[in-house]
């Protein structure tokens, strides 16, 4: 008898915190690394979110709350969705958890059954497909490719479901592509799945407010009312309010759905950071003017980043819609030799090979699902970035 336990043979450890724990280990040995691998922004939570949390302290509001989160916080929330996303919610339909990332998983392990299928557009979110094999459900991932600017079709979607599928995720912006689907893309989509009425559909809009140029975010329940019954709309603080330690994510949507996931929670963690649920109600009810001028940064980091690595012999990076990620192809360096000798058999060894030779770290596409690709995340100065792509195109001229 093994002592651990067999479904952890079924999932791998996140690669990308792998990229980054490798980053800081030949930095620590004195190499001059440049990390793209993380997956936050790089400015500091907003000071009247961090005066809020502070107070919370002061306050003493610092005991176990309700399960799934404070009043004050879930009513937040009904405001955001209806201010934002047209979508009416009361607080008995919303749950808190630590992080998105604890939301998402609450919901698979309330609802998945062995035989059940989720559809995962890839590329996908690491977490997604092991977070599902954890929850003993089955992934089916559904290919995005490069020349469909990463976002799956109505047909691909159809082909997917079967009488297994219990849910089909979604997640626009994305990670790791940044692309972000407009409202007739996603109206395609929502058609298919109004004629499948056992598919529910679970949406991760965590880089909501992380949207560039003329693209305008829109969610599921909102471009198809008719989906409202069936729809998980998952969201969090992390992203947007750079709050990614604060460990705040949510979600609405039916109050039997949100009811189970409660029932996980209580059971596992039961309430997030009590006082990280006070930052969380002033990040969402304070201002939101910060959130234009970030967004102007992160545009003109995404052009610096697109021009350059597009200046690399052998890649091609298309320019996304949101989130702070780009995922270049490296189909014209598979085959090819570095020059200190190595042989690009595959994104793995690129990225391997860029880091352990420039000291650029970067996530290798097969962690996403889809290959041969890299991810680049942006939210890094413009310094960093520049300095990066030169390395990045060096390397690529480099290769024989
Ligand atoms: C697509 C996506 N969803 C969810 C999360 C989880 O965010 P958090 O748990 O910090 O709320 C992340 C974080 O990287 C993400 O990229």
């Amino acid at each position: 008898m093994t002592f651990l336990s067999a479904t952890l043979d079924r999932v791998k450890p996140s690669p990308t915190i792998a990229v980054t724990t490798k980053a800081a280990e030949l930095k620590a040995a004195g190499r001059d690394v440049i990390g793209l691998g993380a997956g936050e922004p790089d400015f500091d939570t907003p000071q009247n979110i961090k005066d809020a949390g502070i107070a919370a302290i002061a306050a003493g509001k610092t005991k176990y709350t309700a399960v799934d989160g404070i009043q004050e916080l879930k009513q937040a929330i009904c405001d955001k969705f209806k201010r934002d996303n047209d979508l009416i919610y009361v607080p008995g339909q919303v749950t808190v958890g630590t992080g998105g990332k604890q939301v998402l998983y609450n919901a698979f392990m309330a609802t998945l059954n062995p035989g059940d299928e989720v559809i995962i557009p890839a590329p996908y979110w690491v977490s997604y497909p092991d977070m599902v094999l954890l929850a003993g459900g089955t992934p089916v991932t559904v290919e995005a490719t490069l020349d469909a600017n990463f976002k799956i079709t109505a047909a691909q979607l159809e082909a997917a479901i079967t009488p297994q599928t219990k849910w089909f995720l979604f997640n626009s912006p994305s990670n790791p592509t940044g692309a972000g689907y407009r409202w007739d893309e996603l109206k395609a989509l929502t058609d298919v799945l109004l004629r499948h009425p056992h598919v529910w559909i679970m949406t991760d809009d965590m880089y909501e407010h992380l949207a560039y140029d003329d693209f305008e975010f829109c969610t599921p329940a909102q471009v198809e009312p008719r989906l409202y019954d069936r729809t998980l709309t998952v969201n969090g603080v992390s992203k947007a309010y750079a709050m990614t330690g604060w460990r705040i994510g949510y979600a609405a949507g039916p109050e039997m759905l949100i009811k189970a996931m409660r029932k996980v929670q209580s059971q596992s963690t039961s309430n997030p950071c009590s006082i990280s649920q006070f930052a969380a109600v002033e990040a969402l009810n304070g201002p939101q003017d910060f959130l234009a001028p970030n967004n102007r940064l992160f545009t003109g980091r995404r052009d610096l980043v697109v021009d350059m690595l597009n200046r690399a012999p052998g890649i091609v990076c298309p320019k996304p819609e949101g989130a702070f990620y780009v995922y270049p192809s490296i189909a014209g360096c598979i085959g090819k030799t570095s020059a200190a000798g190595t042989l690009i058999e595959n994104d793995e060894v690129f990225a391997t090979a860029l880091l352990e030779e420039t000291g650029v770290a970067v996530v290798f596409g097969a962690a996403f699902g889809l290959s041969p690709n890299f991810r680049v995340s942006y939210a890094t100065s413009d310094a960093a970035l520049e300095e990066a792509c030169t390395r990045i195109i060096s390397f690529c001229e480099g290769l024989e």
